[in-house]
């Protein structure tokens, strides 16, 4: 079997939508008491290097976890971040998944298997399935991503091409290569072809050509790739003991995000699953995150509203132009790679404005409808003060398409940028070490670049901002960064990436 994991390191990032954080508030939805992410036990299944858990390591001291590979020159990357943090609440082993003993590993309330379940042999995707109905508490929850039918026979046809154009290249840097090629190749033939199967193979071909080098090998070229309909997902799960709570992309559940002829040609399934597999049909969807738990495990399937009241809330949204606090005129929020989002209605607006102002910190329920209706009084729309239940149900929309993230506990920090910065031990380390992305607060993952890295390494807390806008220009002036800029560009850009490390829980005290 072709694979690449000790030849070419797998960027593991941090992925939000595994975070125990995001499972507990998504079990307590259903009714699942879930442990805390503050006080936990995490297992995550073919770790990498451990850039998902060793941030959540480093933000939840109280909370345990563990990571197996089975690639030993990557866990020996993630273990050195280990050590050089002095983390006594992790560790990563060497191992096989195959191998694992439950009785020596444990019980978890969190088992996360994030990119392996599809890469794996079915010895493998069996062995994840039987630890999680082991190895889960009584309230626990696996989280496990993998690869849906039909929509990915249509990428896999990209995989038969680079499979057969890279077969006989030796080695990871001469197969990326040959597929790069053969993608160029591709795209230069197929540049006036209009059918719409070719149109979709363009469009493939260029997010392709973009991709980390290491998604390419292991999505596209590595040996093993299998996909599944979500049916066969469940039944397999049922096999063992487990049932399914949700997805993690929790919009997916509902069929108002289907067109209205969608809706009403799927209305006559009274089957929840059933209805959920249709609508993989209708969306050609690709890929899923799933969330299972035992199957004796009581669940509420109508989601309390309630419950999504008592979170706290972050959203990493900006307003781009005006909103109108009087009027349901749409007003755009940007994501942070610039795509729209319209929101509605003076409360909603006005909430997500505050969000924005007070990002890391995580107000309340309460909290966030009081500034939000401050606002929106204030402004003159005292007539959509009163309207708590439309805020509720757009709130509830945000989350379900994690626009708004949703917490168990607060996050207390707040957004500003001291004299003399300072950024965690982590992100200084992560940067030192050349890691391309670093954790948030809240778990995202920031892409940091040559400038950006540079910069971190020198946030140890003792220089002011212009000490370090001195420094910066210096080594962008000797070349050392492999940067142009003027004295200028390089003040706003040091401004600008403090304010953002400082927006996301990266400066500490
Ligand atoms: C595609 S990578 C995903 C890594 C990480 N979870 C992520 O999503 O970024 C799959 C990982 O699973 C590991 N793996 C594959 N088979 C394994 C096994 N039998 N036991 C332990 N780890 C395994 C690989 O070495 C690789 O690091």
């Amino acid at each position: 079997m072709v694979d690449f994991y000790d030849e070419l390191t797998y960027e593991t990032n941090p992925f939000p939508e595994t975070h125990p954080g995001n499972l507990a508030a998504l079990g307590r939805l259903f009714g699942v008491q879930t442990p805390l992410a503050q006080q936990c036990r995490v297992l995550e299944l073919g770790s990498a290097t451990g850039g998902n858990i060793i941030p959540m390591a480093w933000c939840l001291p109280h909370s345990e976890f563990v990571g197996v590979e089975l690639s030993a020159p990557q866990v020996a990357i993630g273990q050195a971040v280990i050590e050089a943090l002095g983390l006594g609440n992790i560790r990563l082993d060497v191992g096989d998944i195959l191998e694992l003993d439950p009785a020596q590993l444990g019980q978890f309330d969190y088992i996360i298997a994030h990119g392996v379940y599809s890469w794996v042999p079915t010895a493998v995707r069996e062995k994840i399935l039987a630890l999680a109905r082991d190895c889960l508490t009584p309230n626990g929850i696996a989280y496990i991503s993998y690869n849906v039918l039909p929509g990915w026979r249509m990428r896999g046809s990209v995989r038969d091409l680079l499979l057969y154009a890279t077969r006989d290249a030796q080695g990871a840097d001469a197969k990326y290569h040959a597929a790069i090629a053969a993608l160029q190749r591709l795209q230069h033939a197929l540049q006036d072809a209009q059918a719409d199967s070719h149109r979709y193979v363009q469009k493939e071909i260029g997010y392709l050509l973009k991709a980390h080098p290491s998604y390419l090998l292991h999505e596209y070229l590595a040996g093993e790739n299998n996909a599944f309909l979500f049916s066969e997902f469940l039944a397999d799960s049922g096999r063992h003991g487990l049932q399914y709570l949700c997805e993690t992309d929790l919009h997916t559940l509902f069929d108002t995000t289907l067109t209205p002829p969608a809706q009403a040609a799927l209305g006559d399934i009274d089957d929840p699953l059933q209805h959920e597999q249709w609508m993989d049909f209708v969306r050609m969807r690709t890929f899923r995150q799933s969330l299972l738990c035992r199957a004796d495990l009581p669940l509420e399937r109508d989601i309390d509203v309630d419950v999504f009241t008592t979170f706290y809330f972050s959203a990493n949204l900006r307003l781009q132009g005006e909103a109108s606090f009087t009027s349901t005129t749409p007003a755009t929020f940007l994501y942070p790679d610039n795509t729209e989002l319209n929101v509605a209605h003076p409360l909603s607006k006005a909430a997500l404005l505050y969000l924005q102002e007070v990002h890391p910190y995580t107000p309340d329920f309460a909290e966030l409808l009081a500034n939000a209706a401050q606002r929106v009084q204030a402004a003159g729309g005292k007539s959509f003060v009163s309207e708590r239940g439309e805020l509720v149900s757009e709130l509830f929309s945000l989350y379900s398409y994690r626009a708004v993230l949703g917490h168990l506990q607060p996050c207390l920090m707040h957004p500003g940028v001291p004299e003399r910065p300072k950024a965690s031990d982590l992100a200084r380390l992560q940067a030192a070490q050349g890691w391309e992305s670093i954790a948030s607060v809240h778990h995202l993952g920031l892409s940091v670049d040559a400038f950006a890295s540079h910069l971190l390494q020198q946030l140890d807390g003792t220089q002011t901002i212009s000490e370090l806008t001195e420094k910066l220009s210096a080594a962008v002036a000797s070349g050392a960064l492999n940067v142009a800029g003027s004295r200028k560009e390089v003040r706003d850009n040091v401004q600008h990436l403090l304010t953002v490390f400082a927006r996301h829980g990266v400066l500490v005290n």
